[in-house]
């Protein structure tokens, strides 16, 4: 089947018929997000022209032997990091999402971001394949380290327990998914009515593998992206544009047509 493509969405009734009764009927819905969700609240995403890993680069900043070698580099540029996302707020796309819980009985965001921008929007149920930046747990013992952070402090703290550094409990290269999450968040993928991708380049796996996995399980495979990825090679639908523009106006399309049913 080829995707059907479009740049703005009016109306459910601008779509193939396949699709439009797929987003009526569905009763289990996914979000899989990325960084692109969270690029309209001013948070900067990984790859593309301004992104993150052109400007730095991930072995030093985003791994175990980055951080050993300099924890101070690597904590100074997390606390940089938690300043921007604490004055962020969850823009429409985080928002409209929030608000499909309202359309749908189970809708579930299977996230890569760590900034909490869904929790802050109102989604309910949340699956963060890559942790999380709020959290922090001691590299050596992995005892959780809950003492509030100060962000203007360029150096880890030291675990109370053991004395060893504290690092942030996100997922960095090399090191494997929490397996609890990345179990349900594949359980999510092949029980799937309508799987939605937005705002991912969808190049590091596992997760990357989550679209694939969904629509080779039968959902309607959907990309909100305003640039190609591999997920517009398998996609049903694709909406070329912003997720803060697309998303409120597919959330308010659906709605429309439910309630004139
Ligand atoms: P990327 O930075 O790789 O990709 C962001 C995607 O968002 C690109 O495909 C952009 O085209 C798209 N995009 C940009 N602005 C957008 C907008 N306003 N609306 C919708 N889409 C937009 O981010 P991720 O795919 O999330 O890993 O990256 C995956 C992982 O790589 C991250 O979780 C992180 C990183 O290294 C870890 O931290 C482990």
């Amino acid at each position: 089947m080829e995707a059907f493509v479009t740049n703005k969405l009016r109306s459910l009734s601008d779509l193939p018929e396949k699709i439009r009764s797929a987003l009526l009927n569905a009763e289990r819905v996914v979000a899989f997000t990325g960084a692109g969700i969270s690029a309209e609240s001013g948070i900067p995403t990984f790859r593309g022209k301004e992104g993150l890993w052109t400007k730095f680069r991930p072995e030093e900043l985003a791994s175990v032997s980055g951080f050993l070698s300099n924890p101070s580099l690597v904590w100074a540029w997390y606390q940089e990091r938690r300043r921007i996302i604490a004055e962020a707020q969850p823009n429409p796309a985080h928002i409209a999402l929030a608000e499909m819980e309202k359309l749908y009985p189970h809708v579930v965001i299977i996230t890569q971001n760590v900034d909490r921008l869904h929790h802050r929007a109102g989604s309910t149920t949340i699956i963060e394949l890559h942790g999380n930046i709020e959290e922090n747990y001691c590299i050596d013992c992995a005892a959780e380290y809950n003492s509030e952070i100060d962000v203007t402090e360029q150096q880890p703290p030291r675990c109370p327990q053991c004395g060893g550094l504290i690092r942030p409990a996100v997922v960095w290269f090399g090191e494997l998914l929490p397996e609890e999450e990345f179990r349900r968040a594949e359980e999510e993928a092949q029980s799937a009515d309508v799987f939605f991708s937005i705002g991912t380049s969808a190049e590091v796996y596992p997760a990357a593998q989550l679209p694939f996995l969904a629509r080779t399980h039968g959902a309607l495979l959907i990309e909100i992206n305003p640039d190609p990825t591999m997920i517009s090679e398998i996609a049903h639908l694709i909406i070329r544009s912003s997720a803060a523009t697309a998303l409120p106006a597919l959330v308010e399309a659906i709605k429309k047509e439910k309630e004139s049913r």
